[in-house]
């Protein structure tokens, strides 16, 4: 589904990413981890196609298709769907009506009809309650106010909705409490289908005990340096990434 291939990618002159490859196939649950400023953001923001970096080298392609020269918006209404570190506030936009756009958007650029009303309100009332998120939550402001779970909580609400193809959450369990982890990591569970692909970063061994990975991959220095399944998780979380520092370095 997701294919990276020696992709380099810059902000000014500082070279950020330095040859990453990657795979990602339908089913399947990625995690990358790694140290902070290893460019792990850089990808995903890159895989969505945040202008602000240039891709240098490499090829970034979904389904065969390149990515290159299509816009985030059109990325988006391919299926890529990225959930951020630090998610936006729209003031004046409620939840519900943000969320109304972007699907219906989609719909129409995949030359699909919009989602008649009723529906739209059954599939909010479904995937609230499967993210246990209060009805009221709906129509504020999206993210104005919001405190830093109920902004990641709200951002996996979106994924429910948007149902895409190949979802990036970018530590999604920074700040959750326990039992928001536990919600938004069933909600994630219960998305994943044979046709979808779901690529997660994060710090924490802890969220990888939820959304169990088939694959976990090490960024460190703009390079996935150590492949490995789930165990690997673990590994890290015991010798610390000097480990890894010390073999890059042999
Ligand atoms: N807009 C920018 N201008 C300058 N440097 C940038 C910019 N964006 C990213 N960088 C740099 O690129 C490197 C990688 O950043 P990135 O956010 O991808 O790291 P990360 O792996 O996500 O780290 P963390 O675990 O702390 O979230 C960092 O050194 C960062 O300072
Ligand atoms: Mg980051």
């Amino acid at each position: 589904m997701l294919s990276i291939r020696n992709l380099h990618a810059s902000i000014g002159d500082k070279e950020i990413l330095k040859g990453i490859n990657l795979e990602v196939k339908a089913g399947e649950i990625h995690a990358i981890m790694g140290p902070n400023g290893a460019g792990k953001s850089t990808l995903a923001s890159i895989i969505a196609g945040n202008e602000n970096y240039e891709v240098t080298a490499g090829e970034i392609s979904l389904d065969g298709e390149d990515l290159s020269e299509l816009a985030p918006e059109e990325r988006a209404h391919k299926g890529v769907f990225l959930s951020f570190q630090y998610p936006v506030e729209i003031p004046g936009v409620s939840v519900t009506n943000f969320i109304r756009t972007a699907i219906n958007e989609t719909r129409k650029a995949n030359s699909q009809e919009e989602m008649p009303a009723n529906e739209m309100l059954k599939v909010i009332r479904e995937k609230s309650e499967l993210l246990e998120i209060d009805r009221k939550f709906l129509s504020r402001s999206l993210n104005e106010g919001f405190s830093g779970g109920e902004k990641k909580r709200n951002e996996i609400f979106q994924m429910a909705m948007l149902e895409p193809k190949l979802a990036i959450l970018d530590e999604t369990d920074s700040g959750l409490d326990i039992d928001a982890l536990r919600i938004v990591a069933n909600g994630v569970n219960k998305l994943k289908s044979d046709k979808n692909a779901i690529v997660v970063i994060t710090h924490y061994q802890r969220l990888l005990d939820y959304i169990v990975p088939d694959f976990v991959h090490v960024l460190y220095n703009g390079k996935i340096v150590k492949s490995g399944g789930k165990e690997l998780a673990h590994e890290l979380e015991e010798k610390g990434y000097d480990w890894i520092k010390q073999e890059q370095e042999v």
